[in-house]
Formats: C-alpha cells, structure tokens, sequence
C-alpha cells in the first residue's frame, strides 16, 4: 500500500480487521458509558450582532465551555459547500498526486499531507489523513497550495476574517482590552493555519480512534465539519459531549493560547474524534495564531484587579513545538 493513499487508502482496500497499529489501548477508546447526553454546546445565532445578548452568550460559552456552534454567521453558504467539495476533490486524488505533499516531498514545510498525528511519537496511530497549510501569503498559497483545493481554501479564509474579529472583540471586551492595537492584533490572530481532515471508514471503530483528546494550540478554532459527526467536548464532570452537527453552522474553540491570554478565564477544552464505522467524514479546521515569533502570556488587562498570573511568557513557535513533538496528550502542553 503506498503512503500517498494514507489511511484512506488502507479502507479502501477493504480489510477485515483494523491494523494493529491503529488499536488504542482501552483507556483511550470512547465507550457509551462515557458520553452524556443530556447536555450540550450553546448555538448561537449571530445574525443581530449588535445585541449585547449576543456578545454575552459567545464570552459566557468560551468561559463555561470552551466550545460553541455559531449560526448565521455571515460566511455563505456556498463558500462551505464549496470548500467541502474541494476537501474531498484532493483526498479523491492519485496517491501518486498526493504524494507530492508528503512530508519528504513537499517544496515546502508550510503544506504538508499526512496521516495520524505525530506517528513518529506514537504508541497508536490515529484513523486520519490530513492535508495542513499554513498561510502565509496569497502569492505562496498560489504558487504552492494544491490546485485542485487552493482557490476554494482561500476564499473561505477571507469569507470568515470578519466573523473572526466580531468573535475576538467580543472576548476581548469581557477581559477589559477595549481596543485591538497591532500587538494584541499579532497575538490574537497573527497567522492561520487551515487543515482539510479525512476520517475514512474504519472496519473496527471502536477499538481505534479519528483523533486522540487533546486541546489546540490555537487562540481561536474555526471548525467546518460535515453532517457525519463523531466530534466530543469534554464536559465539566469528565464526560463527553457529542457537537451534532448542525447545516450552515460552524463550530467554535477557545485554544490553548486564548486560556493563557485570558489567564484560563476562557477554557481551552479537551476534544477528540471517534471512528465510524460505516462513513467517510470530513472536517476544516481554522487555527488562527499568534504569529510563531509572539511571545504570549496573560494580558496586564486581566491582572489589572491584582490577579495573580497562572502562566508564565512563552515564545509561541516553542510552544507549538513542544505540541507537535508528543503524541496527543489531552491538555498536558497547557497544563504543565
Ligand atoms: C480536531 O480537533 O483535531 C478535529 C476536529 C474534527 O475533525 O471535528
Ligand atoms: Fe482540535
């Protein structure tokens, strides 16, 4: 089987039996008992933006949930389909087409295909193939994003940059920065990075997992999923909650970044993706960023009242390597 087809490529070979290894030991396997389902994650209509009571539900969900879905919120309808479509356009590829994206062949370390995580630091590997492009500019992107989904990635980049800042503002204001200068602009959102997720059938899904519990490193994350589902929020008693997925939404996370800024006022949430076992799903995450060369640490807005700083300055480029050197770990890169 060649590497260019990834895990898709193994599915579709039909086998029997999951590879051994994929097997996720058992604590890390999603088993009924551990999922609730008498809550779940607020839907916030964004369509009257200038509803303080919008503004409010947004800074309370990042506070209690770290997770919310967001309807009309201004990115059409078209655009998503759209970038749905592209998603599964370039993993519908040749392997020898997506092979050229691979770690050792791409002419770049800014787009890069892949499968499962981090599988050199793996003890299982994850069901999942992934192209990840970080942006740096439109000329690059052109030059270097695949044709087949560049233009229809970029243009959901600029369709949702507005709803970004409504959403960053709106956080913001609750810590007390009332204004977004270039500096607090750079460490909220000064570089993206989008990822197109395929999850392939998976002929024994319980024993393995789409992607283990982490939390993201981002500030904020911008989630397009299909109407598969099989994405679960880690709730306030350490059981699961399942995002249905919800026509036209787009779902939202605080990241590991934004709970430092915020000196873990707004929470950056264990997440993970569990396999299916009868249907490929796809999803598009946007990471925004700081920019790599940031240093991030608790606002002084939030330390004004004399708060106590729980997390200490780091360069943001040394925490997302610290990220991507270990396997998926729940929220051990925050929690240290
Ligand atoms: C992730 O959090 O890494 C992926 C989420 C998803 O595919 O729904
Ligand atoms: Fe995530």
């Amino acid at each position: 089987i060649s590497k260019g087809n990834g895990v898709k490529g193994l599915s579709e070979m039909g086998l029997k039996s999951l590879p051994k290894e994929y097997v996720q030991p058992p604590e890390e396997r999603m088993s009924m008992s551990q999922i609730m389902h008498q809550e779940s994650i607020p839907i916030i209509d964004m369509s009257s933006w200038d509803d303080p009571n919008v503004a409010e539900s947004i800074c309370n969900a990042a506070e209690k949930w770290g997770f919310f879905q967001i309807t009309n919120h201004g990115v059409p309808i078209e655009v998503l389909e759209s970038v749905k479509e592209a998603t599964h356009r370039f993993f519908g590829l040749p392997a020898e087409e997506k092979s050229k994206f691979l770690k050792e062949n791409s002419p770049s370390n800014n787009v890069r295909f892949g499968t499962s995580f981090t599988p050199e630091a793996e003890k299982a590997l994850e069901w999942k193939d992934y192209l990840s492009l970080f942006y740096v500019s439109e000329d690059e992107a052109s030059a270097l994003w695949p044709p087949v989904c560049r233009d229809q990635v970029l243009e959901y980049m600029k369709s949702s940059e507005a709803v970004i800042k409504r959403l960053l503002e709106a956080l913001m204001k609750r810590l007390n920065v009332k204004e977004i200068d270039e500096m607090k602009e750079s460490v909220l959102m000064g570089s993206k990075r989008i990822n197109l997720n395929y999850y392939p059938t998976c002929p024994n899904p319980e024993l393995t997992v789409g992607v283990g519990r982490h939390s993201d490193v981002s500030t904020l994350t911008i989630l397009l999923q299909d109407d598969i589902g099989g994405l679960y929020v880690k709730g306030d008693n350490g059981r699961w909650i399942h995002v249905p997925p919800v026509s036209g939404s787009l779902v939202i996370n605080v990241g590991d970044a934004l709970q430092i800024m915020s000196n873990g006022r707004y929470k950056s949430v264990e997440h993970r993706v569990v396999a299916n076992g009868s249907k490929n799903r796809i999803s598009v995450p946007i990471f925004v960023n700081p920019r790599p060369c940031d240093m991030i640490g608790p606002f002084p807005e939030v330390l004004e009242g004399g708060e106590k700083a729980a997390y200490k300055q780091v360069l943001y480029s040394d925490y997302v390597k610290l990220f991507f050197s270990k396997a998926h770990d729940g929220k051990n890169t925050v929690e240290f």
